[in-house]
């Protein structure tokens, strides 16, 4: 029986249909308002998951030829992520499982993008070491079983997507600023800036992306408006290198303490190329697997979500009917 997922943590409204870890359909809807902010609202996405998340669901229904009534259970993202936004998904996961008396599975949304890699085809199984860098988190997890993973090292300040999205706009490129750097950066040069290669002497598995951003903003500082247009292309290369410098350098650090048979990624930011290549690189170094998720399943969908509520408690009717979203997860273990 098919089981159906909702993710509404950030300013994508995302609905997918599962049957087990095959996925029947996988609709996300990304919200351009947030474009002249120049970042996500958190009123303003409450406000369009609102309006979004019924036509997506039904998207994702009829893409999967399946009802509602059809359903045997629905999986919702329950945080961390904006408590406005997250309310919308849990709102509307009681309002299809309730009246149907099915059961609801409130889902951790980091451990969505770790279980990304569990769905078909060509399932990874634990353990195994992912490194999840998104808009909202980066960090290390330990993945020794499906049902949830151990955080090795984090972010102490910006995640990694975070700092790109902020160097994006100093360079005068959309929201989210992600795919554009990645664009921009590929005609540049690399090696053209020097930014600090962040926490490198840091033994442990921890990053920090703040002090990044502050060299671009004082490099952009002495080019000027103009200069930074005329070099943007360098800065974003050189910017997007050293973000892939850390994270690689501390993939690289976590592989060298533990015995990880085979090396993941999640998290918006896993969609870089770059990124995927210098992992890709790692792994062939070390003779280590890679699976390499597809972009489509490393941004923001609900299809992850289905996938780790495989492994995570089911509420039975009416058990959920009070449950309610969490915005900032535990720190350490999922
Ligand atoms: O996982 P995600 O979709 O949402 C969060 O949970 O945050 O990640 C969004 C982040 C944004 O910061 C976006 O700029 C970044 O992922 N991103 C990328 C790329 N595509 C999305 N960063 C670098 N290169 C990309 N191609
Ligand atoms: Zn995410």
């Amino acid at each position: 029986m098919p089981q159906l997922a909702i993710e509404t943590s950030c300013d994508d409204t995302c609905a997918a249909v599962l049957d087990g870890p095959v996925v029947l359909s996988n609709v996300i809807s990304s919200q351009a308002d947030h474009e002249r902010y120049g970042g996500v609202v958190p009123e303003v996405a409450s406000r369009h998951h609102l309006d979004l998340v019924v036509p997506v669901v039904e998207a994702a229904l009829a893409g999967a030829e399946t009802g509602m009534d059809d359903l045997d259970s629905v999986a919702v993202t329950a945080g961390p992520g904006l408590i406005g936004a997250l309310l919308v998904g849990l709102s509307t996961a009681k309002a299809i499982a309730a009246p149907r008396r099915i059961p609801l599975i409130p889902t951790d949304h980091l451990h969505g993008h770790v279980a990304a890699n569990f769905l078909e085809p060509d399932p990874l199984e634990p353990p195994f070491l992912c490194l999840i860098a998104s808009g909202g988190h980066t960090m290390l997890a330990g993945v020794r079983d499906h049902a949830g993973f151990e955080v090795l090292g984090e972010t102490l300040d910006d995640a990694a997507g975070e700092a790109i999205d902020k160097a994006a706009r100093m360079l005068g490129l959309g929201f989210p600023g992600g795919p554009g750097l990645e664009r921009l950066a590929a005609t540049g040069d690399p090696g053209a800036f020097t930014f600090p290669v962040a926490m490198s002497r840091d033994p442990g598995l921890d990053f920090s992306f703040s002090g990044l951003k502050t060299a671009l903003v004082y490099i952009g500082r002495d080019l000027g408006e103009e200069g930074v247009a005329e070099r943007a292309a360098d800065l974003a290369a050189g910017f997007q290198a050293a973000i892939v410098n850390q994270l690689v350098t501390k993939l690289g650090r976590a592989l060298d303490d533990g015995d990880w048979p085979a090396v993941a990624l999640g998290g918006g930011v896993a969609a870089n190329g770059p990124l995927r290549e210098a992992v890709a690189t790692l792994c062939r170094e070390r003779g280590i697997p890679f699976k390499e998720v597809s972009r489509e399943l490393c941004t923001d969908n609900a299809a992850m979500i289905g996938s780790a509520a495989r492994f995570t408690r089911a509420l039975p009717y009416p058990e959920y009917v009070g449950f309610d979203a969490f915005a900032t997860g535990p720190r350490g273990s999922r």
